[in-house]
């Protein structure tokens, strides 16, 4: 190409003298046919640099080929070896895919407990929350109860001091009427003295000695006609009793109704003879006293004499 260059050059530079000189065409001619031999020298060998190129380009492309062959074989090793190892990857993630898929298993079932226990939850949500709204309720209801129970127990307490009041105002009442009954007994007077008058020329065995003769009654407890004291209340009362007979033996006693509480004695063969005794004792209100002569012992007639021959007696304590 240069040279072809180089000849054009040379070309239009001869071109300039054609007109000025004959013999330039000449030369001219001559340089043009010897451009042309090289010319032609030129494309033998570009023809056979094309040709070599064609060589060239043809054992490339076999060589391209078997290199593409080879390199596809080396791929095939390679994508044996790559298949090989992609196996074994693939193994590998099959099992972590297997693992993953245990995993997703066990996360489903977990998932599967989870949502049980939500339901479960939900529902002991639901249970609580009706549980805490009947909480509310008991405690509301609870509430009123203890303000009723409040004004109940208010009531009760009024009841009780009322009744506790009504219990003392009672107990003063009893009180009172004890009081009342003490100061009557306190001033309660009971005491008593009379005589045999007249004298008793006989009595019978267990007849009741009458002291006829009141000398002090006062309560009137003591009846003169039948001998007999009954007790105007409850209380310790005294009695003493002395008599006068005539008689070799003479046992007299005291009966508090039908019961012998004092044993008195006297007696001398064909003489007056005392005999007393006194006694400190209980008696009920109603209870009865009087004298008597004891039993059959004895000659008769028993004879008690007059003045000397004396039962008395008085409330000591009332109670
Ligand atoms: C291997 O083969 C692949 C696909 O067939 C291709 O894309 C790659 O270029 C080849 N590698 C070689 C080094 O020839
Ligand atoms: C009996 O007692 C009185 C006084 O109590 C006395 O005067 C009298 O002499 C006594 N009689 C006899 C017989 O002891
Ligand atoms: C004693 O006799 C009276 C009259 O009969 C009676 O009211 C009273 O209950 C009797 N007392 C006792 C202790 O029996």
């Amino acid at each position: 190409m240069k040279r072809l260059y180089l000849a054009i050059m040379v070309m239009a530079i001869d071109f300039a003298h054609v007109t000025s000189e004959p013999s330039e065409l000449e030369r001219l001619k001559k340089t043009l046919d010897m451009v042309d031999l090289t010319l032609a020298f030129d494309i033998l060998g570009l023809r056979r640099d094309l040709d070599t190129e064609r060589r060239l380009r043809l054992e490339l492309q076999t060589t391209v080929h078997q290199l593409q062959e080879q390199m596809f074989a080396n791929n095939h090793t390679n994508s044996i070896n790559e298949i090989d190892n992609l196996r074994a990857d693939f193994k590998t993630q099959q099992s972590i895919i297997e693992n993953v898929l245990q995993e997703v298993h066990v996360v489903q079932n977990q998932n599967h407990i989870l949502r049980n226990d939500n339901t479960r939850l939900q529902n002991e949500n639901n249970d609580l929350r009706h549980m805490f709204i009947a909480l509310n309720e008991a405690f509301k209801e609870e509430k009123h109860l203890r303000k009723q129970m409040e004004r109940r127990v208010n009531g009760l307490r009024l009841m009780q001091e009322n009744l506790q009041f009504e219990s003392v105002q009672e107990t003063l009442q009893l009180n009172g009427l004890k009081l009342s009954e003490f100061e009557k007994h306190l001033n309660l007077r009971v005491s008593f003295s009379a005589q045999v008058s007249p004298s008793i020329n006989d009595i019978d065995p267990y007849e009741t000695i009458v002291f006829g003769k009141v000398i002090h009654n006062e309560g009137n407890a003591y009846n003169p006609i039948n001998g007999i004291f009954v007790a105007p209340v409850d209380g310790t009362y005294v009695f003493f009793s002395n008599l006068l007979t005539l008689s070799k033996e003479f046992e007299a006693v005291l009966m508090i109704n039908e019961t012998i509480e004092l044993l008195l004695y006297t007696g001398q063969p064909n003489k007056f003879a005392n005999g007393s005794n006194m006694i400190v004792i209980h008696m009920d209100k109603g209870d009865r006293a009087r004298m008597i002569k004891h039993n059959v012992w004895g000659k008769r007639p028993f004879y008690i004499h007059n003045y000397f021959s004396t039962f008395s007696g008085f409330l000591l304590n009332a109670g």
